[in-house]
C-alpha cells in the first residue's frame, strides 16, 4: 500500500513573534499541515504572549511549534539555538527542512553596525550553524531582504555595486564592505552620520542579497533565495506613515498577511536558487526595482 502521509516539513522562522514572521508562521500553520515549526525569536516573553496569541487564532497548533530563544546579532545564542533545535529534532527522528531569516531591524539608536549585525551577519551566521541540519536534497533557505536592497544599488558608488551584483562574490568581500560602512560612520560628522543612517537599512539588504548568491553557490544541493515581502504594515514600517502624517493605507502599506506569499513560494514551491524574488514571487534584478506584476528578470 502506497502511504500517502506527507512527510512533515521542519522550519525555522526567525524574528517569529511578530510582524511579518508571524504572519509567516500563523500561514504555515493554516495551509501546510504537514509543517512543524521552530518558532524563534530574541525574548522570552514576546515569545510566550506570541504562541498565546497565536494558538487562539489556530486552535491545535500548540504541537506543531517549538519556542526557541534566539537572537541573531549574537553568534553564541545562535549556536546554543542550533543545539537545542539539533536534540529537539533528533527526538522526532526528522531533519530540519527550511530556514526563513526573518529577523530584522531598520536602524538602530546605537548606529549602524547593529543594523548590519542583524540584517546581514544574521543570516550568514544562522546558515553557518544550522547547515548541517538542514536535509542534504531538499533543504530550503529563504532570506527576507527588502526593495531597499536594490535600490541603493541603483544609486550607491560603482564599485560596491560592482562587488555586490557579481555572481563570484565571496563572503569575504561582503564583510570587507560592512567593515568599511562601519569605519565611515564611526569617522563621520553629525550630518555624514545622518545620511548613512539612512543608507544603512538598503546597504544591508544588498549585502544580504549578494549573500544569498555566495550561499546558493557554495550550498548547491539546497535552494537559497532572498525576497521582498512588499511594502507591510508592520512596527517598522508604522513610523513611516506617523511621521508623514498619513496612515499605512495612504502610504499603500498592506496587511502582514499579504506579505508571507513570496517567502511561502521560495519555501513551497519549484523554484531556482541563488536569486532575489519580489514581492509578486517574480524574479527581480538585485540592482534595480523592478515593481509587481512588471516582467520577470531573467539575467
Ligand atoms: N514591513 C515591510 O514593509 C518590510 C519591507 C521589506 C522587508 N521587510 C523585512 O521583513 C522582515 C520582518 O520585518 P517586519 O516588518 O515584520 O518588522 P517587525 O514587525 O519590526 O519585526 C521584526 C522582527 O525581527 C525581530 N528581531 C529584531 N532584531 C532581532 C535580533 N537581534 N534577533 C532576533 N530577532 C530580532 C523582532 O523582534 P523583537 O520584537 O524582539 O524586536 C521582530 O520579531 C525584516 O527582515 C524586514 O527588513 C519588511
Amino acid at each position: 500500500m502506497v502511504s500517502t502521509m506527507k512527510k512533515t516539513k521542519t522550519i525555522l522562522i526567525t524574528g517569529a513573534n511578530k510582524g511579518i514572521g508571524f504572519a509567516i508562521v500563523k500561514a504555515l500553520l493554516e495551509q501546510f499541515p504537514e509543517t512543524h515549526l521552530f518558532f524563534s525569536c530574541r525574548d522570552k516573553h514576546r515569545s510566550v504572549a506570541a504562541i498565546n496569541s497565536l494558538t487562539s487564532i489556530v486552535p491545535g497548533s500548540e504541537s506543531r511549534l517549538d519556542a526557541i530563544i534566539m537572537d541573531v546579532s549574537n553568534r553564541d545564542s545562535i549556536q546554543s539555538a542550533a543545539s537545542q533545535i539539533e536534540c529537539l529534532l533528533s527526538q522526532k527522528g526528522l531533519r530540519l527542512y527550511g530556514i526563513v531569516n526573518n529577523a530584522g531591524i531598520m536602524n538602530s539608536p546605537t548606529g549602524v553596525e547593529d543594523v548590519v549585525r542583524v540584517n546581514t551577519l544574521g543570516p550568514k551566521y544562522v546558515l553557518d550553524y544550522f547547515y548541517h541540519l538542514l536535509e542534504p536534497d531538499i533543504g530550503r533557505v529563504v532570506n527576507i531582504t527588502s526593495a531597499a536592497g536594490p535600490n541603493y544599488l541603483s544609486r550607491c558608488n560603482d564599485r560596491t555595486r560592482k562587488i555586490l551584483t557579481h555572481q563570484e562574490v565571496t563572503w569575504e568581500q561582503i564583510l570587507e564592505l560592512t567593515e568599511e560602512f562601519i569605519r565611515q560612520y564611526q569617522e563621520s560628522s553629525d550630518s555624514e552620520k545622518e545620511l548613512l543612517n539612512s543608507n544603512v537599512y538598503g546597504f544591508s539588504k544588498a549585502c544580504t542579497n549578494a549573500l544569498t548568491m555566495q550561499q546558493a553557490r557554495s550550498h548547491t544541493t539546497i535552494k537559497i533565495n532572498s525576497c521582498t515581502p512588499g511594502f507591510i504594515e508592520t512596527d517598522m514600517t508604522l513610523p513611516l506613515a506617523q511621521n508623514r502624517g498619513k496612515s499605512p493605507q495612504e502610504m499603500g502599506m498592506k496587511a502582514p498577511e499579504e506579505g508571507t506569499g513570496s517567502c511561502i513560494h521560495l519555501l513551497m514551491n519549484d523554484v531556482t536558487t541563488g536569486h532575489y524574488f519580489g514581492s509578486d514571487c517574480v524574479r527581480s534584478p538585485i540592482d534595480r526595482y523592478r515593481a509587481p506584476g512588471t516582467p520577470a528578470f531573467n539575467g
